[in-house]
């Protein structure tokens, strides 16, 4: 679905990813892990066509960013349902029409049937009947699950969730994983980025771990674990160390 050749991007001098290979294919569900500022939001935006990359280049279905025109561009885009970390709710919006936004953007639905689909897909995120508030109402844990909502509920062939899970609590953030798991359709591709190891492992099936400008490491939770790797086994296996630019402790620092 997504074949990412020689991806490299920098900024004001600072390489960030360099050679960046990868592969995704339909029915996946993929954690793109490492510590914060190595570059995972960043991907993602390549990925979706949002930013260019220097060198190297993205297909998705088979077609390049660059060979399209912005018409196109905007097209393939509809492609994707997308969870970015900063992309907040619109807050002159209520729940319901952010919610109903992609459909509605889409414009190939009536106004009853995105309304049914709405009313649907907040009950599935357990938020029935807020559908009128405006998201300063909301919590943390709200808010994101209303963002989840709009993420998929276009049934997008691809989802980006970027760190869907930040700056919420433990309990919160695994109901979340929980919720991108059913919401995940056997036909879809899922990208999921966060430094949650332990809540993703029951969502994803491998991971792609950043680290060093480019892919560190790409596999099963169980190869990174079982790996002779310190940084590997630090990264997935949760101890705490030192390991060098950045520091894969606690939740300072990584994002
Ligand atoms: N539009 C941008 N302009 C300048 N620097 C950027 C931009 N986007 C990302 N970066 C830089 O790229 C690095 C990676 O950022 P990001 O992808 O957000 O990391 P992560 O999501 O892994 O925490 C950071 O150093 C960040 O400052
Ligand atoms: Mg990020």
């Amino acid at each position: 679905m997504i074949v990412a050749k020689g991806v490299g991007k920098s900024f004001g001098g600072e390489r960030i990813l360099s050679g960046v290979d990868l592969t995704f294919h339909e029915g996946e569900v993929v954690g793109i892990v490492g510590p914060g500022g190595v570059g995972k939001s960043l991907l993602m935006k390549i990925l979706c066509g949002l930013v260019e990359p220097d060198e190297g280049e993205v297909t998705v279905f088979g077609r390049s960013w660059a060979d399209l025109s912005v018409t196109e561009r905007a097209k393939l885009r509809e492609r994707f349902g997308m969870l970015f970390q900063n992309y907040a709710l619109f807050d002159f919006m209520t729940v319901g029409e952010n919610v109903a936004f992609p459909l509605v953007q889409r414009g190939d639905m009536s106004a009853q049937d995105v309304q049914e689909r709405v009313v649907e897909r907040l009950t599935q995120v357990e938020l029935s009947g807020v559908n009128h508030l405006y998201s300063r109402e909301l919590s943390g844990g709200m808010k994101k699950r209303v963002a989840l909502a709009r993420a998929t509920i276009g049934e997008a062939p691809i989802i980006i969730y970027d760190d869907p899970t930040a700056g919420l609590d433990p309990v919160t953030s695994s109901k979340i994983f929980n919720l991108i798991s059913d919401l995940q359709r056997p036909d879809s591709l899922s990208l999921i980025t966060s430094h949650d190891i332990e809540r993703m492992m029951p969502v994803c099936q491998r991971y792609i771990m950043l680290y060093q400008g480019g892919v560190y490491f790409r596999g099963t939770a169980q190869e990174a674990k079982q790996s002779q790797d310190p940084v590997l086994r630090v990264f997935f296996g949760g101890d705490a160390v030192d390991v060098g630019r950045r520091t894969m402790a606690g939740a300072e620092g990584i994002s």
